[in-house]
């Protein structure tokens, strides 16, 4: 039995389309249902829908063998707990430093940085040599410039329709956001055929999509 950890929100859209390629398909609807474990068609594998930021967590301790999370989570989460052997090309889009136009302009004083990826935006601007002062969000990022919290912003953006309604704009990219697919390391080993055959199956339907 395969116990795959899928992010609520977002990302359960494009994945379980994704999966049902290879028939792994909830019985129940986990856009509707309550429940957090589901049973699927396939009878060898089960479903663990949880939040985004959990999926990695989840998979490092064993709680999951396999799991779907997004770049940016991945990143946060820091280190190498997990295998990463597969990007599957969905939810893509990037992770910024945003902002009102010239406010990373701030002379001599400490750059302030709101974002809820405080470790990635220090790595990144500590590769710059720059130190910042880090605000942690748990989200609305965008609001905080417009009311003076911090000089900028570090978080995803697809459109831009989200900053440009705010009147901020992207400035800087950190990294390029796609979800990945992770495998727990004793799983990798102990379920090696089985979880081998899985990320074929889905290198197969990605490549071809
Ligand atoms: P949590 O519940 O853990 O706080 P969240 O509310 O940020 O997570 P979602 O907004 O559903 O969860 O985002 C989940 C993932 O979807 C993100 O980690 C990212 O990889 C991807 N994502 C988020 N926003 C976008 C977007 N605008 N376009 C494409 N992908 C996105
Ligand atoms: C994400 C992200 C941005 C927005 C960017 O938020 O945090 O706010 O999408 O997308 P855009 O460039 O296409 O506007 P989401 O819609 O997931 O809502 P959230 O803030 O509740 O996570």
């Amino acid at each position: 039995m395969l116990s795959i950890a899928l992010s609520k929100g977002r990302i359960l859209k494009d994945t379980l389309p994704l999966l049902a390629t290879v028939g792994i398909e909830p019985i129940e609807d986990p856009h509707t249902s309550r429940k957090l474990i589901f049973e699927t068609r396939r009878g060898d594998a089960k479903l663990i829908v949880i939040r985004a930021s959990d999926v990695p967590t989840f998979v490092e301790h064993g709680a999951a063998d396999i799991g779907v999370a997004g770049k940016d989570v991945l990143m946060e989460h820091g280190g190498d707990a997990v295998y990463e052997p597969l990007d599957l090309n969905i939810a893509r889009c990037k992770l910024m430093v945003a902002g009102r136009p010239g406010c990373l302009d701030v002379g001599q004083r400490r750059l302030r940085v709101a974002t809820k990826y405080v470790e990635t935006t220090r790595r990144f601007f500590a590769a710059q040599g720059r130190q910042v002062e880090l605000i942690k969000l748990y989200g609305s990022m965008e609001l905080a410039p417009l009311v003076g919290l911090p000089d900028a912003i570090v978080d995803l953006v697809d459109t831009g329709n989200t900053l440009r309604a705010n009147g901020l704009e992207p400035l800087e990219p950190v990294a390029d956001i796609s979800s990945r697919l992770i495998v727990n390391k004793t799983a990798m080993k102990m379920k090696h055929g089985e979880v081998q055959r899985l990320i074929d199956q889905l290198a197969k339907v990605t490549a071809d999509a």
